[in-house]
């Protein structure tokens, strides 16, 4: 099996203590598990149910199986403080949340998760004095104040709620905390949300079907691999500040991603319809790279190694059906 973790390994001794994920069930929380165990890392896996279907896509479902997982909500401060005291947790990388559909679904659930949730992140790193919290935004935070050039949503109002709030508890109580906002993030485990459309193509294409991409031109195309090696290296020194940093990767057409793979995949049927994503396809990545050193991954790498990786996946039986 192709070692998708291998370009994003770590030096062990960055981390003093283990490391709290939450939203491990989801692909980057899967990827951030997978890079830091095959580190050698101490990790804690939780999410609200035991579902280990995306970590063992990356790591393997041995290193999945034997990963230390608790079912934990984080709406459930008490719970999390816990969880926090009982493996002695040195680090929280915060992904657990609920994505644009869910919260225009259920609009109060979706703050209770996405905003509520981070408050008791924080609240716990700042009781049990944990130095090094890294919690996710999105770039979907770029649509607000609502009337400028970018889609406002309900789940972006509340992660700039949470940007916020992250910058009261360092003002008030010295609570440092990076928060980062991802853009369009693609690789092995991203099969859901909106923008999860060009990595469902490719899984269609190693299954056999046609597919449709219902946006088209300029995007930003941020490997799954990449963006939790960016979450890790914030986690991996204390911090001080609470600081927002925009992940976009690189920014191609999805018309050329196409291209891309069909050099490795002739067969591709894969159509592109409708208008560009309502999000900048171009973020500048440039205070992140000064703030953070992590590892890059060229498109053209990514999407071959991407499509390799769903064959393996595909030949050992797997890799679920399409939805
Ligand atoms: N994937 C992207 O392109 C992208 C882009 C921008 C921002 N983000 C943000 O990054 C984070 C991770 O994204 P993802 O794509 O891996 O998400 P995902 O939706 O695949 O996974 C989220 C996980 O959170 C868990 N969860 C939901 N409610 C919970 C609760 N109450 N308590 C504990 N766990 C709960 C879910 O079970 C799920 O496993 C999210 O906060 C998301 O908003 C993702």
């Amino acid at each position: 099996m192709i070692d998708l973790t291998t370009p994003f390994l770590i030096e062990r001794d960055l981390f003093d203590g283990p490391v709290l994920v939450t939203g491990v069930g989801g692909c980057l929380g899967a990827w951030t598990l997978a890079i830091l165990q095959a580190s050698d890392v101490p990790v804690v896996a939780a999410d609200l149910r035991d579902d280990r279907y995306r970590p063992s896509l990356i790591m393997g479902p041995d290193a999945a199986a034997s990963l230390k997982w608790e079912i934990s909500d984080v709406t459930d401060a008490k719970a999390l403080r816990q969880l926090v005291d009982k493996h002695g947790i040195r680090a929280i990388i915060h992904y657990a949340g609920l994505q644009v559909p869910f919260c225009a679904s259920n609009p109060a659930l979706g703050a209770r998760v996405n905003v509520e949730g981070t408050i008791n992140i924080l609240q716990t790193a700042r009781d049990a004095g944990i130095k090094r919290t890294v919690f996710a935004s999105s770039v979907a935070a770029h649509g607000l104040p609502p009337g400028g050039k970018y889609l406002a949503t309900l789940y972006g109002a509340y992660k700039v709620a949470n940007e916020q709030t992250a910058h009261v508890y360092w003002q008030d109580w010295q609570v440092p905390s990076v928060c980062i906002r991802p853009n369009v993030v693609y690789g092995v485990a991203r099969d859901q949300g909106v923008s999860a459309k060009f990595t469902l193509a490719v899984q269609a294409v190693v299954q056999g079907q046609s597919y449709e991409i219902p946006y088209s031109g300029r995007l930003s195309w941020l490997h799954a691999g990449e963006a939790a090696a960016a979450f890790i290296a914030a986690a991996s020194k204390e911090g001080e500040g609470a600081f927002v940093f925009d992940l976009n990767g690189g920014c191609e057409t999805v018309e050329n991603g196409i291209r891309m793979l069909k050099e490795y995949a002739p067969e591709a049927d894969i159509a592109v319809s409708g208008k560009p994503f309502p999000f900048p396809p171009d973020m500048d990545d440039g205070p992140i790279r000064a703030h953070l050193d992590y590892p890059s991954i060229p498109l053209a790498e990514g999407i071959s190694s991407t499509y390799d990786a769903f064959v393996e996946l595909q030949e050992a039986g797997r890799l679920k059906p399409l939805e």
